[in-house]
């Protein structure tokens, strides 16, 4: 199977580390590159992550950096650098925090990876990439954010569970920003066809869609010093193996509107096709009147915070 020449994961934290070792273990590129400013961290990992390859069986070469330019020549670039939040913290709380770093990365990889596809993890992950594509200037097609498949995968694990059904089974679409106010589709959640109001009551399903909501939270208030990373990291997987094999897989990513469910000029989860080329077509469909309603509550929400974004130093 023809593959990347080379993948860079920026940010060698607990979602950067455990990407990469997904990443190596899936074989995507020759080469993997894990870039941190920590000397000893991203080499210690990359090592740790390489170590491996002999058992689990992957050709891919792990390298650990702590040059920016060592993106150079990427194909794909996960931007995971930044802080994570704290108990009680939001996802909008560590805007200020995570900008700058951000905004020094994106020119990095403007300057060293000029024709990369940038797939952006670091929270307010909508506004981050906001801010991303502002910097590199970056077609549209490739600048694409993780989280509709984050949330998406806690809201069919939460409805499977209930059902005692296959995960796999569970089809949803969590659209929306990343945070209080994104959107499951109920509408839309069916299990192999079978809609979700058939076989779970009102009040069931408005608690999975409140967990759901609050996943991230949930994760944060258990671990005390960090947030998720695993399936994190898989949503990320998901959506960078997409684009690297071309698979043409309908995810829920959060990408810029242009017009498609009427926003424009922000970075919202929608449902996408995502493969070579990146983002491929954002796929419009028919939404109940209150979801269409929710969706431009979150809108609001992360224009709220890009107009934040544009008054910092
Ligand atoms: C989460 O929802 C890290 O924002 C991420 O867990």
């Amino acid at each position: 199977m023809s593959r990347w020449s080379k993948i860079a994961v920026v940010g060698a934290g607990a979602i950067g580390g455990s990407l990469a070792q997904r990443l190596a273990e899936s074989d995507l590129a020759d080469e993997l590159v894990i870039v941190d400013i920590v000397e000893g961290l991203p080499q210690g990992k990359a090592l740790d992550i390489e170590e491996s390859a002999p058992i689990i069986n992957f050709t891919t070469r792990v390298r650990g950096s702590t040059q920016l330019e060592d993106v150079s020549g990427a194909n794909l670039v996960v931007l995971t650098a930044g802080f994570a939040r704290k108990p009680g913290m939001s996802r909008s709380d560590l805007l200020g925090k995570n900008a700058g770093i951000i905004r020094a990365h994106a020119e990095a990889i403007k300057k060293y990876a000029p024709k990369s596809i940038v797939l952006v993890v670091t929270n307010p992950v909508d506004v981050m990439a906001h801010l991303v594509k502002q910097v590199t200037e970056f077609p549209r097609e490739r600048v694409i954010a993780e989280s509709g498949t984050l949330d998406s995968a806690r809201f069919r694990l939460f409805v499977a569970r209930e059902l005692n059904v296959s995960p796999s089974d569970v089809v949803a679409f969590v659209l929306g920003t990343h945070g209080d106010t994104m959107v499951p589709i109920i509408s839309r959640c069916s299990v192999r066809g079978v809609p979700l109001a058939e076989l779970l009551p009102k009040d069931k399903i408005d608690s999975i869609v409140q967990r759901t909501k609050n996943g991230g939270a949930e994760i944060v208030n258990l671990l005390k010093s960090g947030s998720a990373y695993y399936a994190p990291s898989a949503a990320q997987l998901e959506m960078a193996t997409a684009i690297a094999r071309n698979e043409h897989r309908l995810l829920s990513a959060s990408v810029e509107l242009n017009g498609e469910y009427g926003e424009k000029g922000i970075f919202l989860s929608v449902p996408v096709i995502l493969g070579a080329e990146g983002l491929v077509k954002v796929v419009e469909t028919p939404l109940s009147p209150e979801e269409q309603h929710l969706l431009s509550v979150s809108a609001k929400a992360v224009r709220e915070d890009v107009n934040l974004l544009a008054t910092l130093p």
